[in-house]
């Protein structure tokens, strides 16, 4: 049976948080390796749309012109073509490795084609996506600017375009591809103790909320917890879709894309 895949390899996992500008050239030649493989076994019944995050390219830069927060000063609107170009140019790099691949990606880029009103997003022109995925290839998408109704601009995360998208399109499921194994009670870099969370649903959400804290380093998209939240929201409002966080430990993704039955990860339901 044919399915519908939301695949978002984070910011924190295809570059180095703590590093400005630095990708992590390697991982992503493993994931787009992982991704091929999956597509080929499945050939045809496997449909992916890819998102991936700006990790230390956008958010370093964002944070500097403080372009999540509006047009704030005179130097907001140049800011906001320098996140823009920052947040292509790891586009750019993630395209070349999964084209070289042999993945038939085309990108697209959100900030010519959305429009958001503070944290919503009002308009995502989601047409040629859709239209494209029908004939086999996989469409590229990414964080990014965006111009904003209220405040003149913000910045669109790829789990804000997944949540649109998934709305439109009702995928099976949304991965997220992160820098730890999934959602902990505690943050597992500070606390070795913390426990992975196997099951987000109705019966532990509320305890998870008051819990969880925020991702490492710069994060202009408000870091681990607004993420899950937002998936924990969305696969309510989308039932039977879930969400999946895992890390990219080899062949992880692999597996998920394949459709195997794993034992690692959080699965938000
Ligand atoms: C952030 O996008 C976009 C910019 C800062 C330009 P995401 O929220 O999708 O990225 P990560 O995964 O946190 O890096």
């Amino acid at each position: 049976m044919s399915e519908l895949v939301l695949l978002k390899l984070g910011g924190s996992v295809i570059t180095d948080k703590t590093q400005p500008f630095t990708a992590r050239t390697g991982v992503i030649e493993q994931l787009a390796r992982e991704i091929k493989n999956a597509l080929d076994e499945r050939c045809g019944e496997l449909q992916l749309i890819i998102g991936h995050g700006s990790g230390s390219f956008g958010h370093e830069v964002a944070a500097r012109y403080q372009t999540h927060r509006g047009a704030v000063g005179p130097d907001s609107w140049p800011g906001f073509a320098e996140v823009a170009a920052v947040a292509a140019e790891l586009n750019h790099l993630v395209m070349k490795i999964l084209r070289q691949t042999g993945i038939p990606a085309i990108k697209f880029q959100p900030s010519a084609s959305t429009r958001t009103r503070g944290e919503q997003l009002m308009y995502f022109e989601t047409h040629p996506i859709k239209e494209v995925l029908q004939h086999g290839l996989v469409p590229v998408i990414y964080g990014d600017v965006s111009v904003d109704a209220n405040q003149g601009m913000s910045i669109v995360s790829t789990e804000k375009l997944f949540d649109n998208l998934a709305r439109e399109l009702s995928p099976s499921r949304i991965v997220l591809v992160g820098q730890v194994d999934g959602v902990y009670d505690q943050d597992p870099r500070q606390h070795p103790e913390a426990e992975l969370i196997p099951d987000i649903d109705r019966s532990n959400w509320g305890e998870i909320e008051a819990r969880l804290g925020g991702s490492h380093g710069v994060d202009v998209t408000g870091g681990m917890f607004t993420k899950v939240r937002e998936m924990y929201r969305l696969t309510l409002a989308m039932p039977p879709m879930q969400a999946l966080i895992i890390s990219a430990k080899p062949g992880n993704v692999e597996a998920v894309l394949k459709g195997q039955m794993v034992d690692f990860g959080t699965v938000i339901n």
